[in-house]
């Protein structure tokens, strides 16, 4: 299946590693041309060279703070620059804060809401004029299975930035078709790769997390970032053309929703 990406630009935030960094090397090996942000520049360099010469594809890199009002324009600019085009957004940055709903705070909250809506709704805002005069493209968004339904106690913030960012995405979905933009989102369930929170937490309690899996996860193990990846880089092809407004779970069952 020829997914029809070759010499197309992609920004992708929270690039540098996890299911950012996964998204950006499955882009990479489509042939897409790439600017990736994150906060910390030694890894995000890595991460972007690596993937250079793995793939001989132009990567340009950003460090910033994406929760920065002034960053994701300034972001969707120097893709620009770069490349004189932009034709898919990834806006995939994002983080959790615990803890049982009366002891959060305003403080947590504006946090996690700057990072898991902000931050987005602010670089699609700035990209869809550049994405209009490269003749359309794709926005994926980056959510949670816990944007689809209810995660549990200790996950209010997270559960309603989740579910913010979705039905922004199906809006402007609504909004963009006539744009030939398409917009998305995905919805991942537990995705384990070296490093991130799921792998701590196995290192910490393996005993527990093969419980969690065995009880929550038909499919009988965690995901991966690669598997993740995959499926943003067909929303970001042509190949889903017919696809926009949807929220497509990668989760090997862990969900319960019907919808
Ligand atoms: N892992 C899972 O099981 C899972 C499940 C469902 C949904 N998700 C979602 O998938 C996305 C990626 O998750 P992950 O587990 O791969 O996360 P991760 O391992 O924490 O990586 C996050 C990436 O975002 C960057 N980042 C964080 N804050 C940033 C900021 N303020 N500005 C710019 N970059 C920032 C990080 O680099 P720096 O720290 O250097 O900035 C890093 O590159 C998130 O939206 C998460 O909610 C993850």
């Amino acid at each position: 299946m020829d997914l029809e990406l070759t010499g197309k630009t992609a920004l992708i935030t929270g690039a540098s590693r996890g299911i950012g960094r996964a998204i950006a090397a499955s882009l990479a090996s489509e042939n897409c041309n790439l600017l990736l942000c994150a906060r910390g520049a030694e890894a995000l360099e890595a991460t972007a060279h690596e993937l250079r010469v793995a793939h001989g594809v132009r990567v340009e890199t950003a460090a910033a703070d994406i929760t920065q009002p002034d960053v994701p324009a300034r972001l969707v600019e120097s893709a620009r620059q770069h490349f004189g085009s932009l034709h898919i957004l990834v806006g995939n940055a994002g983080g959790n804060s615990r803890g049982r709903f009366e002891d959060t705070t305003d403080e947590a909250w504006a946090e996690i809401m700057d990072l898991n809506v902000y931050s987005h709704l602010r670089t699609a805002r700035a990209a869809i004029p550049v994405l209009k005069a490269s003749g359309g493209g794709s926005m994926i968004f980056v959510a949670s299975i816990f944007g689809r339904e209810a995660g549990g106690a200790g996950l209010s913030i997270y559960n309603t930035t989740k579910s913010a960012l979705i039905s922004a995405a199906k809006i402007m979905a609504v909004e963009l078709g006539g744009d030939k933009i398409r917009v998305n989102t995905v919805a991942p369930g537990s995705i384990r790769f070296p490093g991130g929170s799921w792998d701590k937490r196995v290192q910490a309690d393996p005993e527990a997390m093969k419980q969690f899996v065995a009880a929550n996860i038909p499919m009988g193990r965690f995901g991966r970032a690669d598997e993740v990846a995959d499926v943003v880089s067909f929303l970001a092809s042509a190949r889903a053309s017919w696809v926009s407004g949807a929220c497509l779970t990668i989760d090997g069952v862990q969900s319960h929703s019907l919808i």
